[in-house]
């Protein structure tokens, strides 16, 4: 077969998909993307150098978010992945506007199916405190949230434990066990991981809510919609063959490389992004 009369499938999965996050909490949805998109080649950039963002005000993540998306694009990017829910609540309607020839996918918090899977009606929600006070945030729940009862917690400090690479550590576990409480307290039966830092602690919350909680994690979402998108972009060139992941960090390289290493489960590169 021709590469051009190769299968649709095989042009879009050959795109080039950049991806970024205030950190490498973003990993959690690079991870379904190269399950959604086994032949593309990826690009991600951690801001860990400038994390956490959920702690900043808008003005400061757009800003951030644009010195990314310029690099991704640079680096011939296609499509862009904000893998972060608060760059997406503060950063992505920015971005669209000024690259209007561009696609992005952005990522929030998982409102839509929680109430779907909920039995009782209560829904936590464990974000950032800047994605629980945008107006993105605010238009989400007003569309979707009639009649449930939600519980928003906003877990200050635990995206930047977990940026520490260590999922497991007594500063992690005390965040989790601190955050989790007013939801068990509320009876909540569904809980939206609102942050894309959390599931790679998932367990902790699910240990410290109870096995009979469900908890929502939207990257897999996420990565069909990349996916679906990537379907009518021409890829950049035909039908190659997977080529490795690049990571870049604005931060700690050996983070990252251990980071990666650890929650990865595939071959990557790893660099610093300096300053342009
Ligand atoms: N991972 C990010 C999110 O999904 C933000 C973490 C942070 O930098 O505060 O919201």
């Amino acid at each position: 077969m021709t590469n051009s009369a190769a299968p649709l499938d095989d042009r879009a999965s050959a795109a080039c998909v950049g991806v970024f996050d205030s950190g490498v909490g973003g990993l959690s949805v690079l991870r379904a993307l190269h399950r959604h998109l086994p032949r593309s080649r990826l690009l991600y950039v951690a801001d860990s150098g400038y994390a956490p963002y959920g702690e900043r005000d808008e003005r400061y993540v757009i800003e951030r978010s644009r010195v990314l998306t310029a690099h991704l694009l640079r680096e011939g990017a296609q499509l862009i992945v904000v893998a972060c829910n608060t760059a997406t609540a503060a950063a992505v309607r920015a971005l669209r506007e000024e690259h209007p020839g561009v696609q992005f996918v952005g990522v929030e918090p998982g409102i839509k199916p929680a109430i779907a899977l909920s039995r009782n009606g209560r829904i936590g929600v464990m974000a950032t405190r800047g994605t629980l006070a945008s107006d993105k945030f605010r238009q989400l729940v007003s569309s979707h949230a009639q009649g449930a009862q939600l519980h928003l917690q906003a877990c200050a400090g635990l995206a930047h434990a977990i940026e520490a690479g260590d999922a497991d550590s007594a500063e992690v576990l005390a965040l989790v066990d601190r955050y989790t409480a007013p939801l068990r307290e509320a009876d909540v039966d569904t809980v939206v991981l609102g942050c894309t830092h959390y599931p790679f602690v998932a367990q902790h919350i699910q240990k410290a809510l109870g096995a009979e909680v469900r908890l929502v994690d939207t990257a897999d979402a996420v990565a069909r919609r990349a996916q679906q998108l990537a379907t009518s972009l021409q890829a950049a060139t035909d039908a190659v063959p997977r080529q490795t992941a690049r990571l870049w960090t604005t931060g700690d390289l050996s983070t990252l490389q251990s980071v990666a290493g650890r929650w990865l489960g595939f071959e990557a590169e790893t660099q610093v992004l300096l300053p342009a």
